[in-house]
Parts: structure tokens; sequence; C-alpha cells
């Protein structure tokens, strides 16, 4: 019976400290994972990351990521020419290829160049962009390298698309794009 009694007390003590412990404070914690998280903070200093400028990972020099090809021609008018003379598509002329790229086509390049290819988009409807050249246009004479070519870096004020599509469907692109200016003939 004593030590029943000294049980109860011992009880009783341990009750009345976890309950008036401070409440703005966790107490125990039984899964601290499910409190404090384990993974790494991207942009903290850790040892996945530049620890310079504790920035995110940065591709290791000389490699391509997985689906990208590297484009040799610069930025410049005489590498636009060579270009447009020289690039050639690796694709081939296909149903899928070509329905893709109407399809990338409708996202990135109707909305000015019209639907089809004749510089009419809505943009330029609602008069937000003018001086869009139809793709038919005799002095421009496009082809497969130039058409890439402005993909990747834009031509006045087209910016340049290359980082929304991969190499590809720019590709697909191209082949929409010169079957839009066959049909504007
Ligand atoms: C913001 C409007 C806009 C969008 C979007 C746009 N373009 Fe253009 N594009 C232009 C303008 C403006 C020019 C004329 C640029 C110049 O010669 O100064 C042009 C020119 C071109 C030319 C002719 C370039 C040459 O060699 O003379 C091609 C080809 C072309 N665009 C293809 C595309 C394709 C393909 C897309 C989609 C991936 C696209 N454009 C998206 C505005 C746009």
């Amino acid at each position: 019976m004593k030590n029943f009694t000294k049980i109860i007390f011992a009880l009783l003590a341990l009750v009345t400290i976890v309950s008036c412990g401070d409440k703005r404070t966790r107490s125990v914690q039984y899964m601290p994972d499910m409190y404090v998280a384990v993974p790494y903070e991207p942009n903290s200093v850790n040892g996945l990351t530049d620890t310079i400028n504790g920035s995110n990972l940065k591709p290791v020099l000389g490699t391509i990521a997985r689906g990208q090809v590297p484009y040799e021609y610069p930025n410049t008018l005489e590498a636009y020419d060579v270009a447009k003379t020289t690039l050639k598509s690796p694709l081939e002329t296909t149903a899928k290829n070509l329905d893709n790229g109407k399809k990338m086509y409708g996202i990135y390049c109707a909305t000015c160049h019209g639907d089809k290819g004749d510089g009419n988009g809505v943009l330029v409807q609602r008069e937000k962009f003018s001086g869009i050249p139809k793709y038919n246009d005799a002095a421009r004479a496009i082809t497969q390298g130039s058409i890439y070519h402005v993909i990747m870096y834009g031509k006045g004020i087209m910016g340049s698309h290359a980082s929304q599509l991969t190499t590809k469907e720019r590709w697909q692109v191209v082949q929409y794009v010169l079957k839009l200016k066959e049909d504007l003939k």
C-alpha cells in the first residue's frame, strides 16, 4: 500500500511538471524528422552547391543537358548568313514532325506571325506589334537554316525562343514554317 501511494504521488508530480511547461515551445518531439526538415536547402551553402556564392548546382564544364545539342553559330550577321546557306535540318519531313511543329508554332509564333504565317497574328491585329514579315517575303528568302538561327537568337523585336523549345521541337517548327511559306504562294 505504501508503494502504491508513492507511485500515485510520483505520477501526479510528473503530470504537474509536464503540464506546467512553457506552452510556447514544443515539449517532447516523438519523431523529430517530422518537425525538422532533413533535405538540403537548395539556396544554402552545402556540399552540393557552389560554396562561393551559395547558388544552385551549375552544370559541369563541357557537359550538355540531355536532349540539347550545342549550337555552333554565334549571334552575328555573318553567322546568320552562313546558317542560312549551310545549316540543314537533321529531321525527316513526316506528318508527325509537322504536326508537332504546328502545335509549337501555335503556342509560340502564331500570336505575331499569324496561323498562316502571313504576319497578321492577333497581336498585330490588336496593334501591339507591327512590321511582322510574311514567310514568303521574297527579300528575306528564309531557309531552314535561317529560321533555326532566328528561333535561337531572335531578330529585331522578335526575341529568342531557344529556351522554350528543345532542339527537336525547333526543327519541327522550322519544318512547319517552311510548309506555311509554301502554302502562301
Ligand atoms: C513578338 C512577336 C513575334 C513572335 C512571338 C515571333 N516572331 Fe518571328 N518575327 C517577328 C518580327 C518583328 C520579325 C522581323 C524581325 C526583323 O527582321 O527585324 C520576325 C521575323 C521572323 C522570321 C524572318 C527572319 C529573317 O530571316 O528575316 C522568321 C523565320 C520568324 N520570325 C520565325 C518565328 C518563329 C518560328 C517563331 C516562333 C518560335 C516566331 N518567329 C515568333 C516577331 C515575332
